[in-house]
């Protein structure tokens, strides 16, 4: 595809997230916030749906992972131990006519500014993490940060873990939440923010077992992937080389996704050895240690992180459901989303809104088809085209209309079917179980 028609994508995913209440810029209306986003009712409903899946089946279906909710503020000796206050950092130049700033991996010219042409400075180090202060006073003691990642919160929680509930090793503590960084360079809708979140699991192992780790939740990961309907044909492993990983980590792979912006990391997994236990053992003076009951052995164990992004997931989500084709001679956008993360499942219409008998008995079946599918909604707004229309750009698989013949015949209801836009009648008294294989 051509870079115009790609981005022309981007454009329209990005329109149509604000037009139907997906996702709207924050504080718009004060200018908005360069890097932050706020979830309208679909969209919240989406990202539900999207953590959901990623629970079940990294969490609830597992029997070795814990799950957990930390704090967002964090104690800055925790950072500190974890090496983010002096590693989580970018190089970046400024420049000296217009100020703005640049990460230097970004430059093709590191010596002009791409925006007004001036002198870029020296490149110097940026921190990332965004800075509060807790109590009374503004000064060093009083300094906490916004986690930049969720997975310290897991780290200083693994003694409670381990004392609480005595897993054996291989186990895992997972949690989902905010974590922000100080982007130099938010861009690209939801796929670099400011506040981000993220669902992440630890998974504690013995030394000489990371790699058949790495390669389980390898597979997990894929497994989520098309589980949650993104494009599998758009993903890539990636593996990263020793000079750009993480400062904690001995292997990473990036999953990476066909964004219409370029090729860009998805989720990463990583092989963070036992640095993480340790230097917080060693900044708190608490053991973290492990007692291996059968070999009576102590040992720090080894970690592998599978961390993948809410916002990342939602957007290859949204990319890969976005859909144009042709009916009845209109150009016609729909989202192909998968039944488990659509965030209405079923639409019902009386066909026209000015017949109570039509709309008396579409309550009626809107009524007990929420009861079962939850997502359920009732439209009776503009004509039953427009209706379609609407279900189909937000990505309703099913819409059931209840017409004429419904109270004059069979007591038989019209479904329609997103993507073929083909409908079928089926018996009332059938409806919720011919949905609920369809939705299976
Ligand atoms: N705990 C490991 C960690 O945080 P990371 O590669 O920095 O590693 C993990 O981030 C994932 O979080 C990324 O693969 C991406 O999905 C998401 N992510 C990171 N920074 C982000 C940002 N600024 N905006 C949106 N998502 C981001």
């Amino acid at each position: 595809m051509a870079k115009e028609q790609k981005n022309e994508v981007m454009e329209k995913v990005v329109a149509l997230c604000k037009r139907r209440g997906f996702i709207y810029p924050s504080f718009e209306i004060y200018g908005g916030f360069a890097g932050f986003y706020d979830y309208g009712p679909y969209g919240l409903a989406l990202k539900n749906n999207i953590t959901n899946v990623w629970w079940k089946q990294f969490v609830t279906d597992r029997e070795d992972v814990y799950g957990i909710d930390s704090a967002l503020v964090t104690k800055k000796e925790v950072l500190q131990a974890s090496g983010h206050a002096r590693g989580f950092a970018d190089m970046l130049s400024e420049c000296e006519k217009c100020k703005r700033r640049f990460r230097v991996d970004h430059l093709t010219d590191t010596k002009k500014c791409p925006e007004c042409g001036g002198k870029l400075g020296e490149a110097r180090q940026f921190y990332m993490m965004l800075e509060t202060h807790i109590g009374a006073a503004e000064d060093e003691a009083s300094l906490a940060y916004l986690r930049p990642e969720t997975a310290q919160g897991i780290f200083t929680n693994f003694k409670n873990i381990v004392d609480s509930f005595h897993p054996k090793l291989p186990f895992g503590i997972a949690q989902i939440g905010k974590a922000f960084r100080n982007e130099i360079a938010p861009r690209d809708f939801l796929f670099r923010v400011r506040e981000l979140e993220q669902m992440e699991v630890e998974y504690f192992v013995k030394p000489d077992a990371w790699k058949e780790a790495f390669d389980l939740w390898k597979g997990e990961m894929k497994r989520f992937v098309s589980k949650i309907g993104i494009d599998v044909a758009k993903v890539s492993e990636l593996e990263i080389p020793e000079a750009d990983r993480a400062h904690y980590s001995k292997r990473t792979i990036d999953f990476e996704f066909e964004f219409p912006f370029g090729k860009k990391e998805l989720y990463g997994l990583a092989y963070r050895t036992n640095y993480d236990l340790t230097n917080h053992a060693t900044a708190s003076g608490v053991d973290m240690s492990y007692m291996d009951e059968e070999t009576k052995e102590k040992i720090i164990p080894h970690v592998i992180e599978p961390s993948l992004g809410v916002g990342r997931s939602l957007l290859a989500v949204l990319l890969s459901a976005y859909t144009e084709d042709e009916m009845n001679g209109e150009v016609r956008t729909y989202l192909k989303f998968k039944p488990s993360v659509a965030p209405v499942k079923v639409a019902v219409f009386p066909l026209l809104k000015n017949k109570p008998e039509l709309v008396t008995k579409a309550r009626e079946v809107y009524g007990t088809l929420k009861k079962e599918f939850g997502a359920v909604m009732f439209d009776d707004n503009g004509n039953i085209g427009k209706r379609y229309r609407r279900q189909d750009e937000i990505g309703t698989p099913f819409c059931v209309t209840v017409d004429f013949d419904t109270i004059e015949k069979d007591q038989s209801v019209t479904v329609r079917d997103r993507d073929s836009g083909k409908q079928e009648r089926v018996a009332i008294a059938e409806l919720q179980s011919f949905l609920k294989a369809k939705l299976a």
